[in-house]
C-alpha cells in the first residue's frame, strides 16, 4: 500500500505545531497502524530526521498508552478497537490519512502525538481504590459478589484509561472515564464503605481539568473497550445520593 499521511508535529507544549506530509509507500495491509508508523519513523532516523513521537505500550489493546485522532475519529475508523489493534487493511493504497493527538485542554501534547494524561491519574487518585486491611489473601468465597454485580462491573474494569471518550467528546468530559472507574468499584460489596466519599473525590477532581456531559454519546462510540454510557448514569445516581448524605455541601454549591 502506499500512503500520504499527514502528521500533526510539535515539539513541546508551549510550540504552536503544525501538520507535516509524509509519503508512506511499500506497506503491508496486514502491518497494525502503530507498526505502519514505525516503518515511517525507521525512514525518517535513516534520513537524519526526527522520529514522530507517540505513546505506545502493549500494543495489545490492554494498557491504554496509544491513542490517536485518525482521519478525526478517536483510534480511527474501526469501532471497540484501539489504535494499536487497528490494521493497515482497513485502509486503501492510496489514501491520504490524518493524523493527530488528542485534542482536549487536560490532555497538553507532549511532543507530536504524544500527549501527558496526568489529569486522569489524579482523578484515580481521589478515589480509584478500595481500602482493605492488608494481611494475607481472604477465601474467594468470604464475600459472595451477585452475578450482574460481578458482570457489570467487570465491563466497567474493562476501561483502559485511553483517553478516546475525552478526545471525541465536542465538550472534552472525562464522564465515560470517570464513571467506568467509579462503577467498577461503587458496583462491587468491596466498595461499598467507600462508596458516596469515592464518587464525590472522583468527580470533583474530574470537574477541575475536564468539561461537563451533554449527552452526545461520541465517548461510548469512541471507546476501544465500547463501555457504555449506562455507567455515566449510575455514577450521577451515586454524585446525587452522595450530596443528600451531606447536605451542607449541598449548601455550599
Ligand atoms: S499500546 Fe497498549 S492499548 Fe494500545
Amino acid at each position: 500500500m502506499d500512503l500520504t499521511l499527514r502528521v500533526w508535529r510539535q515539539a513541546g507544549p508551549s510550540d504552536p505545531g503544525g501538520f507535516e506530509t509524509y509519503e508512506a509507500k511499500g506497506i503491508n495491509e496486514d502491518m497494525s497502524f502503530l507498526e505502519m508508523l514505525d516503518v515511517v519513523n525507521e525512514r525518517l532516523i535513516m534520513d537524519g530526521q526526527l522520529p514522530i513521537a507517540f505513546d505506545h505500550d502493549c500494543r495489545e489493546g490492554i494498557c491504554g498508552s496509544c491513542g490517536l485522532m485518525i482521519n478525526g475519529q478517536a483510534h480511527g475508523p474501526q469501532l471497540g478497537t484501539a489504535t494499536c489493534q487497528l490494521h493497515m487493511r482497513k485502509f486503501t493504497s492510496g489514501d491520504t490519512i490524518v493524523i493527530e493527538p488528542w485534542r482536549a485542554s487536560a490532555f497538553p501534547v507532549n511532543r507530536d502525538l504524544s500527549v501527558n494524561r496526568h489529569a486522569f491519574d489524579e482523578i484515580i487518585e481521589a478515589g480509584g481504590y478500595i481500602t482493605v486491611d492488608t494481611g494475607s489473601a481472604p477465601d474467594a468465597n468470604l464475600m459472595p459478589v451477585p452475578k450482574p454485580a460481578a458482570d457489570a462491573a467487570m465491563d466497567a474494569a474493562a476501561c483502559i484509561g485511553c483517553g478516546a471518550c475525552v478526545a471525541a467528546c465536542p465538550n472534552s468530559a472525562a464522564q465515560l472515564f470517570t464513571a467506568a472507574k467509579v462503577s467498577h468499584l461503587n458496583l462491587l460489596p468491596q466498595g461499598q464503605a467507600e462508596r458516596y466519599q469515592r464518587v464525590l473525590a472522583m468527580v470533583d477532581t474530574m470537574e477541575e481539568y475536564f468539561g461537563s456531559c451533554t449527552n452526545h454519546g461520541e465517548c461510548e462510540t469512541a471507546c476501544p473497550k465500547s463501555i457504555s454510557i449506562d455507567f455515566i448514569a449510575m455514577m450521577n445516581r451515586d454524585y446525587v445520593a452522595a450530596q443528600m448524605k451531606n447536605p451542607r455541601r449541598l449548601a455550599q454549591r
